[in-house]
């Protein structure tokens, strides 16, 4: 019986890497049915707003949505409609793999194998409380954490660990000066530890855990932290793997999942046929995984990771001269 997944194509480089991952998708022949939706600048240009209500009830009907990267104009009135998406469906698990490929720039070849799970709905990006004197001279901000939104990601991590065969889940926090948001996440991270004897579980502060990560990234496995430090690690752990185009991000709640890649527009490079796709069919291999399709999203996967042994095609990040749909049927070929 054939799916139907929202697509969404979104701004900048997003139609190009959408292009190319549906080309790579079509190729494996899933029964995947897409149902487009706008948004972003795209849907403000076509419908007058950013985020139109037939795209929420089309994700609200489908449950999938595999979206590119939206522009957030600059300015007052406008938040982000990636964190609307994320609070509109309550997607509280946000999960970016780093992981090492071969022939990649990155600086550090080797052995990075991370699984980020962030907090997606609380902490720092609220959005509350937000003000400014009139002096322009101090600026506030509140950040909540609560006992559920924090044993629900760190049960998530725990249940991630167990159900992929991981063996180590890392707390991040700064418990020691952020005493009660931290603090509480700590604490019910350390209650919900207790209830997986199976998986070893270690503690760090995240100024500590950045630099281990540099030193020796080996050393983690799954790291569950707070909204704002897993937005932070996980661009470090994009970082050590050789940059954006390798990392993709999946926003899980309890109905919608939404799976994307974890860079934005790239509007320096937009319409050139430059942009890596690679980020956003990792997000597809997410959204296999997710609907029930492991051995398919392993295929993908696997045909990523020859086609950047082979050097074939690779996109100028890689270190290559391959145009997005270039590198798209390179990898559609070794499927
Ligand atoms: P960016 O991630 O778009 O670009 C940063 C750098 O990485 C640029 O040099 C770009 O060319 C390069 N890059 C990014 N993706 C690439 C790819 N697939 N292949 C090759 N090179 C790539 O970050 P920036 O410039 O800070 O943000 C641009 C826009 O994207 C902003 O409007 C921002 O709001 C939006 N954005 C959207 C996100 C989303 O929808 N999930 C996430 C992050 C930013």
């Amino acid at each position: 019986m054939s799916q139907t997944i929202t697509v969404i194509r979104g701004d900048g480089i997003g139609p190009e890497i959408m292009d190319a991952t549906l080309h790579v998708l079509d190729a494996m022949d899933l029964g995947l049915a897409y149902e487009e939706a706008d948004a972003g600048l795209a849907a403000l240009e076509k419908h007058g707003e950013l985020l139109p209500a037939a795209t929420l009830e089309s994700i609200r009907r489908n449950k999938i949505a595999l979206k590119s990267p939206l522009t957030t104009p600059v300015g007052e009135g406008f938040s982000s409609i990636n964190v609307a998406l994320r609070r509109h469906f309550d997607l509280y698990a946000n999960v970016r793999p780093a992981r090492s490929y071969p022939n990649t720039l990155a600086r550090f070849p080797g052995d990075v194998d991370v699984i980020t799970v962030r907090e997606n709905t609380e902490g720092a990006y609220i959005g509350e409380g937000q003000s400014i004197t009139e002096d322009g001279e101090t600026a506030t901000l509140i950040q909540k954490v609560t006992r559920k939104g924090s044993e629900r990601i760190v049960r998530y991590a725990f249940e991630l660990a167990r159900s992929t065969g991981r063996k180590k889940v890392t707390v991040v926090h700064k418990a020691n000066i952020l005493k009660t948001t931290s603090g509480l996440f700590l604490k019910v991270a350390r209650e919900v530890a207790g209830e997986y004897p199976d998986i070893e579980c270690n503690e760090m502060i995240v100024d500590n855990c950045c630099m281990q990560l540099v030193m020796r990234p080996e050393q983690f496995d799954i790291i569950v932290t707070t909204n704002l430090f897993g937005d932070i690690i996980s661009d470090l752990c994009a970082g050590l793997i050789g940059g954006l185009g390798l990392i993709p991000g999946a926003n899980i709640g309890h109905e919608v999942a939404i799976f994307e890649a974890v860079h934005g527009t790239a509007p320096d490079i937009a319409g050139q046929g430059k942009a890596n796709p690679g980020a956003l069919l990792l997000g597809a291999a997410q959204m296999l995984d997710h609907i029930g399709k492991p051995d398919q999203a392993e295929r993908l996967r696997k045909a990523i990771v020859a086609t950047l042994e082979a050097k074939d095609s690779l996109t100028a990040d890689l270190g290559g001269s391959g145009s997005t749909m270039d590198y798209a049927r390179a990898i559609a070929s070794r499927l």
